[in-house]
């Protein structure tokens, strides 16, 4: 019977035929330890000399790091590794020899294991990292097809910018100017217009220069857009989505956390409702903590963030923001025009601001004030004001980045980490 590491708590006791890779072996004259990997687990096949042919014996003791094979055994439960299972080998069939794989046990650089991007992956601890990924993705379309959202997928070639123009990657639309998406949110706002709630997931480029173990180039977006929903009711979906996804994580991710070695006590206590900070009184709380130069209409860089985050044991919401540091679309707090309806929320542990979001703009008149402002009145924003324009209404929206989420919930320092194939600054390899 051919199965998956996966599968075999289903054959305890039965024997079973799996395609696999070697990861590390040990082994003395009578018995070889094999580490085994097959992109759904780990797991050890022991091949005892006496129980199986000299030449299996010999194929196991020799076998080299990355060699491919199917392999045959009785699955019997291992009280004793955290996966529980192993395979008392009794055939082996190697499929292809490797020889000289470049990562071994031992430790390695990041820029070594940068450049071997491609089989780095291959890594236990990189395993775990994407098997969480692709849990935070799950549960985002559970979240969201649960509570009655359409997927839309906006452009990823687009004539205009949410985020303002330094950001952007310049391209060619054959004789047109065009960039890649930096946010699908305006898009998204036509889209909730349309369908109400919606929400999306693609990956979004910012030609930022910076260096940090929260930038990526490309990254992934989710932009949830939702119409009728102002600002404080988007807080409640905010922090509901949050804590939706670490408690997924914590239910269906166990041995991959265990593998990060995640303090999950942390995570447990990640539930909604989450605090919230006017930026206001994070100005004032940043003194208090010794920031003492900073002024009110500064944005926060990641110290302050990381010192706000250090006062509270979940996620934190900063909102209201001064409107000259925020982007033309978010709209004005009728109680203070000089902030804006927004919130950035801060994952805890110095992982930085995870969703960015506000309330938009609705009103025709204030938008054009803002077009002008900003100088949006080429043809590319046309359709976007429009929108102002016929039977407009209260509607709100944020973007989580998957990367930082990622980064956040499984405990790794850097985002390098949490993509497949990260784009840094000076990495466009492999
Ligand atoms: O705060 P940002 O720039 O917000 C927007 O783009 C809005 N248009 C979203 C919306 O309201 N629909 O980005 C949103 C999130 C950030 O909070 C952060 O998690 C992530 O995207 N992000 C990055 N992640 C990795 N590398 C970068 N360079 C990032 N820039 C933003
Ligand atoms: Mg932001």
């Amino acid at each position: 019977m051919k199965t998956t590491i996966s599968q075999v708590s289903n054959y305890v006791e039965q024997t079973v035929t799996i395609g696999a890779w070697l990861t590390n072996k040990r082994s003395s004259g009578k018995i070889a330890f094999l580490q085994l990997r097959d992109g759904t687990g780990f797991m050890q096949g022991v091949v005892v000399k006496s129980d199986v042919s000299e030449e299996v014996f010999q194929t196991a003791k020799n076998m080299t790091q990355e060699t491919s094979m199917y392999i045959t055994g009785k699955i019997v439960e291992d009280k004793r590794s955290p996966f529980g299972y192993e395979m008392q080998v009794s055939d082996i069939e190697v499929i292809h020899v490797a020889n000289d794989y470049p990562i071994t046990p031992k430790e390695h650089g990041t820029e070594f294991l940068m450049d071997h991007r491609h089989l780095w992956l291959r890594s236990k601890r990189q395993h775990a990292v994407m098997k969480i990924r692709n849990e935070i993705i799950r549960a985002t379309y559970q979240f969201f097809n649960e509570n009655e959202y359409v997927k839309i997928d906006p452009p990823i070639l687009t004539g205009s910018s949410a985020e303002g123009t330094t950001e952007l990657f310049h391209t060619k639309y054959f004789d047109e100017e065009a960039y890649l998406s930096q946010s699908g949110q305006l898009y998204m706002e036509a889209a909730a217009m349309a369908f109400g709630k919606v929400f999306s997931f693609g990956p979004t480029f910012r030609a930022e220069k910076s260096k940090t173990r929260r930038h990526l180039i490309e990254f992934w977006m989710i932009e949830p857009e939702m119409a009728f929903v102002d600002h404080e009711e988007s807080l409640v979906i905010q922090e509901n989505y949050v804590s939706y996804l670490v408690q997924s994580v914590l239910e269906n991710c166990k041995l991959e956390l265990d593998i990060l070695e995640r303090d999950i006590s942390k995570l447990e206590q990640v539930k909604a409702p989450f605090p919230r900070i006017s930026y206001d009184d994070a100005i004032t709380l940043l003194k208090e903590k010794g920031f003492t130069d900073i002024e009110w209409g500064e944005d926060f860089g990641a110290p302050h963030e990381t010192a706000i985050a250090e006062s509270f044991d979940k996620p934190v919401f900063i909102t209201n923001y001064p409107a000259e540091i925020k982007a033309f679309y978010m709209k004005p707090d009728p109680n203070n025009p000089d902030v804006v309806l927004c919130a950035d929320l801060i994952a805890p542990e110095g992982y930085g601001e995870i969703i960015g979001g506000s309330q938009r703009i609705d009103d025709l008149q204030l938008m054009e004030e803002r077009y002008d402002q900003h100088g949006l009145n080429g043809p590319a924003y046309k359709w976007y004001l429009e929108l102002s324009k016929y039977g407009s209404v209260p509607h709100s929206g944020f973007g989580l980045g998957l990367e930082r989420s990622v980064a956040w919930i499984s405990g790794v320092d850097h985002v390098r980490e949490t993509i497949p194939f990260p784009r840094l600054l000076n990495r466009l390899y492999p």
